[in-house]
């Protein structure tokens, strides 16, 4: 094991090399992370920021979506763009009040908009007395400070209610799209990259709003008028003044460019940390078991300290920003008094121009900063926005045909005819199918595991489309009859149970929309879970936990039994339903199995006898293809690998209902 200061060195060759790339340090082993989704463990970590370094759409067609998901809302956008015009106005008074208190309220002169006013009792009360004046100035100082506590007031709020709904409804999108992604690319992105897509890559994308348009708006008016201003009062003294700014402003993004990577880094490597942690407790059972304590723990310390080394290191480089900015600040607010104290000395500057001018000096420092924040977190904003549009630019699952058909209540008769089908390219997990099942027939499909079986039922469940030829439902391509009608036709109970983090009613009612009470319970009766349901102390209100986590394996599967007698397919599909249970849980769930296939054209994925057996066919499937297919007592006769694994294993045990199919030691 590396130790941390090795890494470090490393890290810090790395970023001598010039590895960085954008806002990125560029390693080619680290393993790439989100950012922190924190959803997970380490494996399914991924994706996300770190999955692209570079981007996959031009920065001019990011920003164009901006406009494509403003629109409905330009009447905010231009609303905060005055609000920031108008608070850049206000923030400007105070100096120039001052500037009029020294120059005329102080030395006694009657202030410029005395001569501006008409002889009248208001002219009268200016000249009476210099305090007059100055209490115009602080009522003048005032009303700036309420307009800009007001102005702010809605500027916050508004712009706050805009990011809201626009990552409100930028979620939304999102929400929908992925839902109707294809199976295939939602496993090209993992569960922690999609979740950070969601949620705070959104969040991020609506901050491009502020950054991108309304933020340089509104700093690009105020720089406009503070230069307008100093050069106004004295274009010299401006001129010389503001021959430091340059050398700042480069400084500045010389360092914030080394900076920038490194606080990525580290961000990525508390993802790192965290998914860790969150690995180490969830498989806490293994680790235990393989007495792995010490050494991950080791790891984890030795990450720590890297952790240590490089955020020190990055306060340094922070320390010298800071450094550069508090030595040219005062050194602008020096130069300012030592010329312009001359000027003011030779007569050529009033005092209070001199004060105002050190004061919209420094405060042009602000625009400037904010400017070079924003199109800095612009990259960020359209990083993410770079990743939702990868999403939303994804074709969803299969659209549909144009002259695609409704089935309302077909017969169920499923054909499959010379079907071939591989997950990638160049692979073939089907090959060349045919098989037939007749409506409410059962169909049983036995092999060993990895021969295809799971992946024969996606392909009747349309998740993918055959490479070649064709799988009917009574005489009818699926690809010309509507997806959402054909898949309502399905139901589907699978090995590994999925329940959602709710009631068990409520994961019962998820098998029929606008299910009532009474169905719910029926279909529980029917599945056999009705009596542990009721046992349990809440009953059918019983929280199951996070995937169900509260119940036992045969409980879970009764559950989704329940579901899918609940919603009444036409065709069934059943992947190793029992497969994880023990014996006496299988024996109570392949009653209600049974009662799930009455009058159901059924395909299943089984390894006990006694379900194959009564199958009305049975097909046994070797490496993609079908190498025999028959009745039981069919394939008995035809001393082929079924009658092999049956007389080998059968034989030995007299209760078939027991007895599962060890195909490892057939083949
Ligand atoms: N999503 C996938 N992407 C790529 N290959 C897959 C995928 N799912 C399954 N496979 C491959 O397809 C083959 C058949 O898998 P599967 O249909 O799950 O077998 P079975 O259900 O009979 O055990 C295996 O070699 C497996 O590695
Ligand atoms: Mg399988």
């Amino acid at each position: 094991m590396k130790s941390s200061r090795a890494r470090f060195k490393e890290f810090r060759q790395k970023l001598r090399q010039g590895l960085l790339k954008g806002d990125r340090l560029i390693d080619p082993d680290a393993p790439r992370i989100d950012p922190p989704a924190g959803q997970g463990g380490r494996h399914s970590m991924g994706s996300g920021s770190g999955e692209k370094h570079t981007f996959k759409y031009s920065k001019r067609h990011l920003l164009g979506q901006y406009r494509v998901m403003l629109r409905g809302y330009y009447g905010a956008v231009f609303a905060l763009m005055a609000v920031a015009i108008v608070s850049s106005v206000v923030a400007l008074t105070p100096p120039y009040v001052l500037k009029l208190a020294i120059d005329y309220v102080f030395v006694h002169k009657p202030l410029p908009i005395v001569h501006h006013l008409s002889p009248g009792n208001l002219r009268h009360w200016f000249s009476d007395s210099p305090s007059h004046g100055l209490l115009a100035l602080v009522l003048a100082l005032i009303a700036a400070e309420i307009i800009g506590v007001s102005i702010s007031w809605i500027r916050v709020l508004a712009s706050q209610k805009l990011n809201y709904r626009l990552a409100a409804s930028l979620r939304q999108r999102l929400h929908e799209h992925l839902a109707q992604l294809p199976l295939s690319q939602l496993a090209e992105y993992r569960t922690g990259g999609i979740i950070s897509r969601v949620m705070s890559d959104t969040d991020q994308v609506v901050g491009g709003v502020q950054n991108a348009i309304v933020n340089p708006v509104g700093a690009i008016f105020r720089m406009i008028c503070i230069l307008l201003i100093l050069i106004a009062t004295n274009w010299k003294l401006f001129a010389v003044a503001a021959s430091l700014i340059p050398p700042l402003v480069l400084i500045h993004l010389f360092i914030f460019r080394r900076l920038r990577p490194m606080w990525r880094n580290i961000q990525d490597d508390r993802g790192i940390l965290s998914s860790r942690v969150s690995d180490l407790f969830s498989g806490i059972r293994v680790v235990r078991s393989f007495r792995r304590e010490r050494s991950e723990h080791k790891e984890f310390g030795a990450r720590q300290y890297l952790l240590v080394r490089k955020q020190y290191f990055t306060s340094i480089l922070g320390r010298l920003l800071a450094t550069g900015w508090s030595i040219f600040v005062p050194a602008i607010g020096i130069i300012i008094i030592w010329y312009g104290g001359e000027l003011v000395l030779q007569g050529k500057l009033k005092v209070g121009d001199l004060v105002m001018f050190e004061t919209y000096s420094l405060m042009l420092l602000g625009p400037i900063t904010q400017m070079i924040d924003s199109l800095q977190n612009l990259q960020q904003n359209l990083g993410s926005l770079d990743r939702v549009c990868d999403v939303l630019n994804q074709t969803p699952d299969m659209p549909d045909r144009e002259k695609a058909i409704a089935v309302a209540n077909p017969l169920a008769h499923i054909e499959l005819r010379d079907i071939s089908f591989g997950y990638k390219p160049d692979q073939t997990v089907i090959d060349h199918i045919n098989l037939d099942i007749p409506a409410g027939a059962t169909l049983a499909v036995v092999g060993p595991s990895g021969s295809g079986k799971t992946t024969l039922v996606n392909l009747i469940a349309r998740f993918y489309d055959v490479r070649s030829g064709a799988i009917l439902l009574d005489g009818v391509d699926i690809r010309d009859i509507r997806l959402a009608d054909y898949r309502r036709q399905f139901a589907m109970v699978l090995q590994d149970v999925y329940l959602f983090d709710g009631t068990i009613m409520e994961n019962i009612a998820f098998g029929r929309r606008n299910a009532n009470e009474s169905d719910i319970i029926d279909a529980a009766k029917k599945a056999n879970a009705h009596d542990f349901v009721l046992a349990m102390e809440k009953g059918y209100q019983t929280p199951v936990g996070e995937r169900g986590n509260k119940l036992s394996g045969g409980q879970k599967q009764r559950i989704s039994i329940a579901r899918a007698i609940l919603a009444d397919p036409r065709i069934l599909i059943l992947d190793e339903a029992t497969s994880s249970l023990d014996t006496r849980a299988e024996k109570l769930i392949q009653q209600s199995l049974v009662e799930l296939m009455r009058d159901r054209t059924t395909i299943v994925i089984a390894h006990r006898l006694s379900t194959i057996m009564h199958a009305d066919c049975i097909a046994v499937l070797v490496e993609g293809k079908i190498v025999e297919q028959g009745t039981h007592e069919q394939l008995l006769d035809n001393h082929g690998i079924y009658h092999m694994m049956f007389t080998q294993q059968f034989e030995r045990h007299r209760d078939p209902a027991l007895e599962r199919i060890e195909w490892e030691k057939v083949l």
